[in-house]
């Protein structure tokens, strides 16, 4: 933000006062014709927070703080990602705010009464026209539904007094938050006024009125269910992915790179409308697909490996998490198909086992299972305590708002939606026949938990491997899409 302010300071400022400050201040409108209308509502939202305060327990406040900026590089931050929690409870997507949320209501010095208030950063005409529009006080009552609201700066001067809750829930203070010296009301000072107010501790484990034990406990228990209108976002997002993978196998060739691959998934996001990837889209060719979150996404030719695509849109806040392993040169090799293969019954293995009240655990142990017991039989592992070395992660995880979505992880329960994905990543150098070396396999899918079973809701995009073989072989609007080589590049023979 530094040349941000320079330029405000030499050019703006002064024509400010020139004019007494009284210059007419554009206004940065959005139409609202042009946005997406199937953002979740403020009736949505307030139902969140309606429901947390149901659960919490007597005579206690929650408090939620926004998500830090984070610098990028200078002048330039990272797109801007609210706390999930901030964002589920409130609507609210900009950065310097605090959701307060009391389990009975309180009384101001007026008289009035509130059981929630959430600050805002201040309307701001000349900080909109650099980095968009704000809804201000006015904005978020209108908009999203409240009814007490204030900018952040009124923090002190409503003078909450905290001492009287028995217990005050929160996640831990956010890290490394940048001060800007320019607001004197940022995310910087509404942290710092809390904790004068409250003298709670940097680390809130210290000082038993902060209970983050209790907050985690509640959000998991509300987050991990998802609402109808939840369940329609994701869908999406996960449909959007799983065109994303098709697209991907339809058009791929040994010539590719990893980030062009990527680049096509995230093309078939954003033509759909996908805001934002959930994570750094994962495009591991060979031996790059058996690092986890493999991210650089840097070979420059794919050849005939296997491709392990970890992709997922995020669609209005919600992320899919969706991976398809796929042959660059169309057919899976022997060793390839016989690893796939294993991935895939330990995948249907675990499916087996979700329904309304199964354990988490019953679906690992049966995953897990099919892949030990695979390995050793393939040769690949002695026993099955070394192939476990093959499969070093879990085998799932509740999707939503977080890629890694909040869960209480005990047994499953109807509209949770989760990832199975089980894998088998085998890096050069492994304690086996070498012809197995560069072979990672996952195959990841997302699915809601219903009463007697589940929906798989990334049926979308193949999973068995005559299906993906069938696709690859497909024409692609892309094989005619032709860009001129770089001049700048011929030179140097790149
Ligand atoms: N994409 C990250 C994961 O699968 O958990
Ligand atoms: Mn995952
Ligand atoms: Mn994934």
């Amino acid at each position: 933000m530094t040349r941000l302010f320079r330029i405000i300071g030499r050019c703006l400022l002064p024509s400010l006062l020139i004019s007494g400050g009284l210059m007419a201040q554009p206004l940065f409108t959005q139409h609202e014709e042009d946005q997406p209308k199937d953002y979740l509502t403020a009736y949505f939202h307030a139902g969140r927070r309606q429901a947390l305060r149901e659960s919490m327990p007597a005579n206690s406040v929650a408090v939620i703080f926004a998500y830090p900026t984070r610098t990028f590089s200078n002048d330039v931050s990272y797109i801007y990602h609210q706390n999930p929690d901030l964002y589920y409870f409130s609507g609210y997507k900009e950065p310097h705010a605090l959701l307060l949320v009391f389990s009975k209501q309180q009384e101001d010095s007026a008289g009035n009464r509130f059981d929630e208030v959430l600050f805002v950063q201040k309307k701001n005409a000349q900080m909109e026209q650099w980095t968009g529009k704000r809804l201000g006080v006015e904005g978020v009552k209108s908009k999203l539904g409240f009814t007490t609201v204030y900018n952040g700066e009124d923090f002190p001067k409503l003078g909450i007094d905290f001492s009287k809750f028995d217990k005050i829930l929160m996640d831990p203070f956010p890290i490394d938050i940048p001060d800007s010296k320019w607001d004197k009301a940022d995310l910087y000072e509404l942290v710092q006024y809390f904790k004068t107010k409250t003298g709670a501790p940097d680390d809130l484990s210290k000082d038993k009125r902060f209970d983050t034990k209790t907050y985690r406990k509640l959000t998991a228990q509300l987050r991990e269910i998802k609402t109808p209108e939840e369940l329609d976002l994701l869908r999406k997002a996960v449909e959007i992915s799983c065109q994303g993978q098709n697209e991907v196998m339809k058009a791929v060739h040994p010539d590719m790179s990893e980030l062009e691959i990527q680049g096509l998934h995230e093309f078939v996001h954003k033509k759909y409308g996908a805001e934002h990837v959930g994570y750094g889209s994962i495009i591991g060719a060979g031996e790059n697909g058996c690092i986890l979150h493999y991210e650089t996404n840097t070979k420059t030719r794919v050849g005939n490996d296997i491709i392990l695509m970890d992709v997922g849109a995020e669609y209005h806040g919600y992320t899919a998490d969706v991976t398809r392993t796929i042959p660059a040169g169309g057919k899976f090799s022997e060793e390839q198909r016989a690893v796939y293969q294993l991935v895939y019954d330990a995948q249907e293995a675990a499916f087996k086992t979700l329904k309304h009240g199964s354990k988490w655990a019953d679906a690992e142990m049966a995953a897990r299972k099919v892949i030990t017991e695979g390995l050793v039989k393939l040769g690949v592992a002695k026993d099955e305590n070394e192939a476990n070395k093959y499969y070093p992660h879990g085998l799932g995880h509740h999707i939503g708002l977080d890629v890694h979505d909040r869960g209480t992880y005990d047994k499953l329960k109807k509209n949770m939606v989760i990832t199975i994905e089980p894998g088998i990543y085998i890096p050069e150098g492994s304690n086996c026949d070498k012809k197995w070396w560069s072979i990672a396999v996952r195959i990841e899918d997302d699915l809601l938990i219903t009463e007697k079973g589940y929906e798989l809701l990334s049926h979308f995009a193949p999973r068995k491997i005559e299906d993906i073989e069938r696709l690859i072989r497909e024409n692609s609007a892309l094989d005619d899409f032709r860009l001129p080589p770089l001049e700048s590049g011929k030179k140097k023979g790149f």
